[in-house]
C-alpha cells in the first residue's frame, strides 16, 4: 500500500461574490460533517467579516495574529494560529484587518499565490482544507482560487441565479488559464431552499440546463453539477453560529445536518472512489478526462498532481 503521505488533499473554496447566499455556512457545516467522518479538516477564513471563525467557536477580536498574518509572511508558523475548533476540525481564522491585505500585497509579485505558500507549509496535516471566500471577487478569493483545487457555489434558486452563475464560472475560468489549468468546478449548493416552490425548481433546472450544455467543451466546469440533496432552509442553521457551534453539535438531528451530511457523504464517495483510481493506475496518472467515478460519466476533479508523487 502506498503510504498516506501520497494521499492528496483536497482542497475546495467556496465562493460566490453575491453576499448572504450561504457561503459560510456551507464551509463550516460541510467541514464538520467531514471532520465527523474521520477527515482531518481545515476551514481557512478568508472573509474579514470573520463568520467563519465565529461560527467554529473562535472570536477573531480576541486573536493576536490570524490568517491575515500568514498571508503577509507564509513563512510564520501556521500552527501557532490554527485553532482547534472540535475533533478532527481546526479553523485558521480571520480578523478584521484582513481587509486591509488587498492594499498591503498589491505591489507583490507573488501575490496570488500567498494562501497557496501557506497550504504548501502545511504539508499533510489536513486531509481536507475548505476555504471560506468573501463576498467579492479581489485578492482574497483568487487567492483561494490559486490555492484550490475544487470550486463550490453555493446560491439560493433565484431568478438571477443563473446570471450570476456565468459570471461566476468566467472568473474561475480566468483564474484557470492565468494561474491554476487545474482547478474544476464541483458544483452548487442550494442553500435555504423551498422544494415546494415552483420557481426554485425551474431555476434548478435552468442551472442544469446551463452545465448540461457545456459537457463537451473544455472548461472548470465541465463536470459541474447541482449537488444534493438541496440544503433546505432551516432555522437551526441560522441559529448555530451565535454559539460558536456547527449543526452537528446544535442540533444534530435538524434538517440542515442531514442535508449537510448527505452532501458531504456523496462528495467523499466520489473522492475516494477517484484517489484509490489515481493511487492504483500505473504512471503516468490518468487525467482529469481520463477517470470517471461511480453513478458518473466522469468524475468532479483531478486531485492533482500530488497523487501522482
Ligand atoms: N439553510 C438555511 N436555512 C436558514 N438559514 C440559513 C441557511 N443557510 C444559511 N442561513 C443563514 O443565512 C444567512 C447568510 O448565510 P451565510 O452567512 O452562510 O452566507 P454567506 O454567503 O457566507 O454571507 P457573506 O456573503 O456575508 O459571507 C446567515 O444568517 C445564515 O445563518
Ligand atoms: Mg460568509
Amino acid at each position: 500500500m502506498p503510504g498516506m503521505s501520497t494521499r492528496p488533499v483536497r482542497l475546495i473554496a467556496l465562493m460566490n461574490q453575491k453576499g448572504g447566499v450561504g457561503k459560510t455556512t456551507t464551509t463550516v457545516n460541510l467541514a464538520a460533517a467531514f471532520a465527523r467522518a474521520g477527515r482531518r479538516t481545515l476551514v481557512v477564513d478568508l472573509d474579514p467579516q470573520a463568520h467563519a471563525s465565529l461560527h467554529l467557536g473562535v472570536d477573531s477580536a480576541t486573536l493576536e495574529r490570524s490568517v491575515y498574518d500568514l498571508l503577509l509572511d507564509p513563512s510564520l508558523d501556521a500552527g501557532g494560529i490554527i485553532r482547534r475548533a472540535t475533533e478532527n476540525l481546526d479553523v485558521l481564522p480571520s480578523t478584521t484587518d484582513l481587509a486591509a491585505a488587498e492594499i498591503d500585497l498589491a505591489a507583490e509579485p507573488d501575490r496570488l499565490k500567498r494562501l497557496e505558500a501557506i497550504f504548501a507549509a502545511l504539508g499533510d496535516r489536513y486531509d481536507h482544507i475548505l476555504i471560506d471566500c468573501p463576498p467579492s471577487l479581489g485578492l482574497l478569493t483568487l487567492n483561494g482560487l490559486a490555492a484550490a483545487r475544487e470550486v463550490i457555489i453555493p446560491m439560493q434558486a433565484h431568478f438571477l441565479a443563473l446570471q450570476g452563475v456565468g459570471k461566476l464560472m468566467e472568473t474561475v475560468r480566468l483564474a484557470s488559464r492565468s494561474f491554476n489549468p487545474r482547478l474544476r468546478v464541483l458544483g452548487v449548493v442550494l442553500c435555504m431552499h423551498d422544494p415546494t416552490s415552483t420557481h426554485a425548481r425551474e431555476v434548478v433546472a435552468d442551472l442544469e440546463g446551463f452545465f448540461e450544455a457545456g459537457r463537451d467543451q473544455d472548461t472548470p466546469w465541465r463536470y459541474a453539477r447541482v449537488l444534493r440533496p438541496p440544503v433546505r432552509r432551516n432555522i437551526k442553521l441560522a441559529e448555530c453560529p451565535s454559539f460558536g457551534q456547527t449543526i452537528f453539535d446544535y442540533a444534530p438531528d435538524a434538517p440542515g445536518a442531514q442535508d449537510y451530511a448527505a452532501i458531504a457523504e456523496g462528495l467523499t464517495r466520489e473522492w475516494d472512489a477517484l484517489v484509490a483510481k489515481l493511487a492504483s493506475a500505473a504512471s503516468p496518472a490518468p487525467t482529469h478526462a481520463q477517470v470517471s467515478t461511480p453513478g458518473r460519466q466522469a468524475p468532479v476533479a483531478s486531485p492533482g498532481a500530488e497523487a501522482s508523487a
